[in-house]
């Protein structure tokens, strides 16, 4: 292994200090792309010491293997705003205390400015982006947003509009810049309204179904997520890599 490479699987690792934090337990938490990857890696973690709520499309197979009482898991196409009866339903049956907002997809290959798939760019849109709105939108018709103390949106560097130096990937940038959007206006909206923390985090370079060339393993990802979420500084409104340092929007 080349001495770059080695600076760039280990730089989390280095650079990481654990400290004490606040640790989470017996709350009741809603996971979107539970199913696989890095949300996959949240949710075996969680599940330990809460009641965890999962959402999956496709991946049903790895949620059954968790095994776990503590586990409830169910399919919802969030490309289908039709589709969302069922969450609706499980936000009326639970008090939902945090939402860790982790489905998205790249989207298709056709993402340069000479073959933009339009029908695909907007599926997407309502995955990477406005799922939670929607999600939101639910619990508040019926009475529950007040029970929600934090949510974290997973979004990507690849969304900020100020670090993109190489173009292209229509698809995927337009929409993580949106969840940026979405996300950093729900944290000065629901905090002011509810007290709720609105956090966006980029995961880095993750080896998952999306990126199979990451660094980082999903679970140790999942460890960092987790530390942020407990952090006893309160990161609302902020976006923030793993190492807890701000990305410019
Ligand atoms: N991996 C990286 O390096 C990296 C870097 C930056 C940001 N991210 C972000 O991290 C998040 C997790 O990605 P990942 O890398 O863990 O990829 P992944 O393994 O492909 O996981 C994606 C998750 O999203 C769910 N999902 C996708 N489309 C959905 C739909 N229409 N309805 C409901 N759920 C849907 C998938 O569910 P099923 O599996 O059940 O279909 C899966 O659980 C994404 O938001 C991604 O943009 C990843």
């Amino acid at each position: 292994m080349g001495l770059k490479t080695f600076i760039k699987k280990n730089l989390y690792t280095l650079k990481y200090i654990k400290k004490k934090n606040k640790k989470i337990e017996n709350k009741n938490i809603l996971i979107t792309g539970a199913s696989s990857g890095i949300g996959l890696g949240i949710c075996k973690t969680l599940v330990e010491k809460n009641k965890v709520l999962a959402i999956f499309n496709n991946n049903e197979e790895n949620l059954k293997k968790i095994n776990n009482s503590n586990l409830i898991f169910f399919k919802c196409d969030l490309s289908n705003f039709d589709n969302y009866s069922k969450i609706e339903k499980k936000i009326i049956e639970n008090d939902i205390q945090i939402i860790v907002n982790c489905a998205g997809q790249f989207g298709s290959s056709n993402q340069s400015i000479h073959n933009i798939d339009f029908e695909n760019f907007l599926q997407i849109l309502k995955i990477n982006s406005l799922s939670i709105l929607k999600i939101l939108q639910l619990m508040h018709k019926n009475d529950k947003i007040k029970n929600v103390e934090k949510i974290v949106n997973i979004s990507s560097d690849g969304g900020s509009v100020e670090l993109n130096n190489k173009g292209n990937a229509y698809v995927y940038r337009t929409t993580k810049s949106a969840l940026n959007s979405i996300s950093k206006n729900l944290s000065i909206d629901l905090k002011r309204r509810f007290g709720i923390s609105v956090l966006t985090i980029d995961p880095g370079n993750v080896k998952t179904n999306m990126n199979n060339k990451g660094y980082l393993s999903p679970n140790k990802c999942a460890e960092y997520l987790i530390d942020i979420l407990c952090d006893n500084t309160d990161h609302n409104g902020t976006f923030i890599n793993l190492l807890k340092k701000k990305i410019p929007w």
